[in-house]
C-alpha cells in the first residue's frame, strides 16, 4: 500500500551518500536487510520498561507482540527505552519527572528516523510523559496499555493496589493489625504483572487514553496477563503502519471534542484527581484551551456508573469482564453526553468504536439512570485560600464533610507532618482541618502524593476516617477521602496557602466550589510581609524544574514545553 506523504525516515536511510551508508550500516549490525530501508514506514515503540518500573516490568513482551502487527502490514519496527518513571520506588515522587521524561520521549522520536510511533505505557506518569512527548512531535502515534494486574487477593479479602495498603496502615496505626500480616499481605496486593488495579491514576489515564480516542477501543481494562492484552498489541501494530501511511497525527484526533469526552468518561469512572494535571498538560502540548474549570463545568454533573475501588469495592479485572471503557461510554453516549463525533486512532469516530458495547454485570457497571454515586466528577473550589483553583474528588469524600468549618491544624513541611501528626499531646480533633504546606509543584519539589495525610491515632481510636484535609499536593489515585488538593498557587510560589497559621478557621463549601480562610486581607497582608520563600534547590534538574514548572491548575508543566515543534528532520550529525 502507498504512502500518502514521503516518510521523514528517508531523510536518513534513504541517502545514497556517506551519511546514508552511516545510518544503514550500523543498523545491520543487528541483522537487518538492506530492503527494510526501501521506504517502508519505521515505527518507533517507545518503551518505558524498567525493572525499577515493576507495573511495566512486562513491556518487552508486550513490544514483541506491537512488531508482529508492525511486520505484517509492512512496517519496519525499532523499540527504544526512554526514561521510566516507576511511582513506588523513584523520589522524591515520579511526578518531578514527568515533564523530564516528556522531553526524552519528545527528542528521541524527533531526533531518529521515526515515521510513527507506538507508546508503552503503565506506571502513573508513564502515561502522560509519552502523551506529552509525542503530542509536541505530532507524527502519528497511538498507545498501547500494560494493564493492570489482577485483583489483589489475601486470606479471605480481596485487596486493592494503594486503597488496601491506606487501610491496612490505618489498621497497623490503630492496633488493629500485626504487623506480620501487613508484611504477608504485600504479595498477595501485587500478584500478577500489570499496574495498580483499582481506579488509581493508571486505571485512570489508561480510560484517559482510550476515551480520547488515543487507543485501539478496550485499551483500558483488559488485564495485563490475560491474552487479550497482547492480541490489543499486535492489532496495535498493524495499526500505527496504516496511520503512518493515511498521515493521521496526533493533532487530527486530540482535539477539544476529545478532551472534553475525556473529562466526561474521568467522572463516569471515579478516575483519579491526577487526571486533571495531566490532560491540562497534554491540552498545552497540542494547542486545545483547556482550563481548571472545564473539568467542573463538564464533568462535575456527570454521575459515576463504576463501583470500583477507591470510590467503590470491585477492581478492574471486574470491570473489564464487565464490559470495560466502551460500556461506560456507550452509556454516556446514550444519553447525550459524549461527542460520538470525536476521531479515533482507528480512523472510526468515538460513536462508531462503541455502539455494540454491551454490560455483562451491573454491579460493576452501573446503568447511567441508577448511577453509583451522583454527580461525581472534580469538583474546582475557588476563595481567597485558591485564588487559581483547587480540586476535591466528591466521589471519595465523606457526605457529611461537604459543607464544614474547622479549625486549621497546620504543618508547614511533610516532615513537621509526620513528625508531630502521632503525638497525643497534638491539639487536634475530628472539627479540625489538616493543612500541609509546601508539597505543590516548586515546593516539594514535584507536587508528591502526600495530600491524603493519614489521621491522628487519637482520632482513629474514635472509630472515625475522615478528616478535611487541605494543601497545594496531589493524592495517589488510590486514596480517599475529603481531601482538597493542588490548591494554587502554592505554598512556595507564595499563595494564601502559605500564611495559614494554626487556629485560623476555613470554611469549605462544596456545592458552593468555595474554601473560605477566615482571615482578614490587613492580617493577611501582615503575615505575607514576613514571609520568605523557601530556597531553591542549588542546581540540576531540580533547579530547572524550581524555576520554570508552571502551578497545578496550568498542568505544572515546565513553561517552555507548552507547544510543539513538530517533527521536522534535525540536519545531519556527523
Ligand atoms: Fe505503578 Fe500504581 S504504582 S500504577
Amino acid at each position: 500500500m502507498s504512502t500518502r506523504v514521503k516518510l521523514r525516515s528517508q531523510g536518513w536511510f534513504g541517502l545514497k551518500d556517506r551519511d546514508g551508508f552511516a545510518h544503514r550500516s550500523w543498523m545491520k549490525n543487528q541483522g537487518y536487510p538492506h530492503d527494510l530501508f526501501d521506504g517502508r514506514p519505521v515505527i518507533g515503540i517507545c518503551n518505558t520498561w524498567s525493572e525499577l518500573t515493576p507495573c511495566n516490568g512486562h513491556f518487552r513482551d508486550i513490544a514483541e507482540w506491537v512488531k508482529r502487527g508492525v511486520w505484517e502490514q509492512g512496517g519496519f519496527p525499532l523499540e527504544f527505552p526512554v526514561m521510566s518513571l516507576g511511582e513506588t520506588n523513584l523520589r522524591p515522587t515520579a511526578m518531578l519527572f514527568r515533564n523530564l521524561a516528556s522531553m526524552d520521549v519528545e527528542e528521541s522520536i524527533r531526533g531518529n528516523p521515526i515515521d510513527g510511533v507506538v507508546l508503552l505505557m503503565g506506571c502513573d506518569k508513564t502515561t502522560p510523559s509519552l502523551l506529552m512527548g509525542a503530542a509536541s512531535c505530532d507524527l502519528p502515534a497511538i498507545g498501547v496499555s500494560g494493564g493492570p494486574m489482577l485483583n489483589g487477593r489475601y486470606k479471605d479479602r480481596e485487596l486493592g493496589s494503594g486503597t488496601g495498603v491506606w487501610q491496612m496502615s490505618e489498621d497497623v496505626r490503630a492496633g488493629k493489625m500485626p504487623i506480620e500480616e501487613f508484611f504477608a499481605a504485600e504479595a498477595g496486593a501485587a500478584r500478577s504483572k500489570g499496574h495498580c488495579m483499582t481506579m488509581g491514576t493508571a486505571s485512570t489515564m489508561a480510560c484517559m487514553v482510550e476515551a480520547l480516542g488515543m487507543a485501539l477501543p478496550g485499551n483500558a481494562a483488559i488485564p495485563a496477563v490475560d491474552a487479550r492484552r497482547y492480541t490489543l498489541a499486535q492489532l496495535t501494530g498493524r495499526r500505527i503502519v496504516q496511520m503512518v501511511r493515511e498521515d493521521l497525527r496526533m493533532s487530527q484526533i486530540l482535539k477539544r471534542r476529545n478532551f472534553e469526552n475525556a473529562i466526561r468518561a474521568l467522572a463516569a469512572v471515579g478516575g483519579s484527581t491526577n487526571a486533571v494535571i495531566h490532560l491540562i498538560a497534554l491540552a498545552g502540548r497540542i494547542g486545545v484551551p483547556l482550563a481548571l474549570d472545564d473539568f467542573d463545568k463538564i464533568g462535575s454533573h456527570v454521575s459515576n456508573v463504576v463501583d470500583i475501588q477507591p470510590s467503590g469495592k470491585h477492581l478492574m479485572e471486574d470491570f473489564y469482564y464487565a464490559g470495560g471503557l466502551p460500556v461506560v461510554l456507550r452509556q454516556l453516549a446514550d444519553k447525550g453526553i459524549l461527542d460520538t463525533s470525536a476521531l479515533t486512532v482507528n480512523g472510526r469516530t468515538m460513536g462508531e468504536n462503541i455502539a455494540d458495547a454491551e454490560c455483562w454485570n451491573r454491579e460493576v457497571i452501573h446503568a447511567y439512570e441508577h448511577p453509583f454515586k451522583a454527580h461525581a466528577g472534580i469538583a474546582v473550589l475557588h476563595g481567597n485560600l485558591c485564588p487559581d483553583g483547587a480540586v476535591i474528588k466528591p466521589s471519595a469524600a465523606s457526605p457529611n464533610l461537604m459543607v464544614h468549618r474547622g479549625r486549621a491544624v497546620v504543618f508547614e513541611t511533610i516532615e513537621e507532618f509526620h513528625s508531630r501528626i502521632d503525638d497525643e499531646k497534638l491539639d487536634i480533633d475530628e472539627n479540625c482541618v489538616m493543612v500541609l504546606k509546601n508539597c505543590g509543584p516548586r515546593g516539594y519539589p514535584g507536587m508528591a502524593e502526600v495530600g491524603n495525610m493519614p489521621l491522628p491515632p487519637k482520632v482513629l481510636k474514635k472509630g472515625i476516617t475522615d478528616m478535611v484535609r487541605i494543601s497545594d499536593a496531589r493524592m495517589s489515585g488510590t486514596a480517599y477521602g475529603t481531601v482538597v488538593l493542588h490548591v494554587a498557587p502554592e505554598a512556595a510560589a507564595g499563595g494564601p496557602l502559605a500564611l495559614v497559621q494554626s487556629g485560623d478557621m476555613i470554611a469549605l463549601d462544596v456545592p458552593a466550589r468555595k474554601i473560605h480562610l477566615e482571615v482578614d486581607d490587613a492580617a493577611l497582608a501582615k503575615r505575607r510581609a514576613s514571609w520568605k520563600a523557601p530556597a531553591a534547590p542549588a542546581r540540576g534538574y531540580y533547579r530547572l524544574y524550581h524555576d520554570h514548572v508552571l502551578q497545578a491548575n496550568q498542568g505544572a508543566d515546565l513553561d517552555f514545553l507548552v507547544g510543539g515543534s513538530g517533527a521536522p528532520i534535525p540536519r545531519e550529525s556527523h
